[in-house]
C-alpha cells in the first residue's frame, strides 16, 4: 500500500503520494486551475508540465513564483494559490 500524506492548499489539507510534484496533486485532487492572470483573470493550472509555460505558479511556503509542476510535494508544506505572477 502507498503511503499518503497531507500538505495545506490555502489552509485546506490535499492529500499526496510521494514523489508527486504539487501539481500532480493539485490535478488528482480534482484542481485544474489555481490562479488567474493578471491581464484578463483567465484560469491557468498545468500547461506544459516541464517547467517552461510558468502557468503553474503558487507559492510555497512563503515564497512565491515556484512552479507547482517542478515542486516536489512534502509533508506539511504550505501551499498557496493568488492571482498573475503574485501567485
Ligand atoms: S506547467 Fe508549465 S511551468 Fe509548470
Amino acid at each position: 500500500m502507498t503511503a499518503v500524506t497531507v500538505f495545506t492548499v490555502d489552509g485546506e489539507p490535499l492529500p499526496f503520494v510521494p514523489g508527486q510534484t504539487l501539481a500532480a496533486a493539485l490535478v488528482a485532487s480534482g484542481r485544474i486551475a489555481w490562479r488567474t492572470t493578471r491581464g484578463g483573470g483567465r484560469p491557468r493550472g498545468v500547461f506544459c508540465g516541464i517547467g517552461v509555460c510558468y502557468d503553474c505558479l503558487v507559492t510555497v511556503d512563503g515564497t512565491g513564483g515556484q512552479r507547482a509542476c517542478l515542486v516536489q510535494a512534502r509533508a506539511g508544506m504550505a501551499v498557496t494559490t493568488g492571482e498573475g505572477d503574485d501567485a
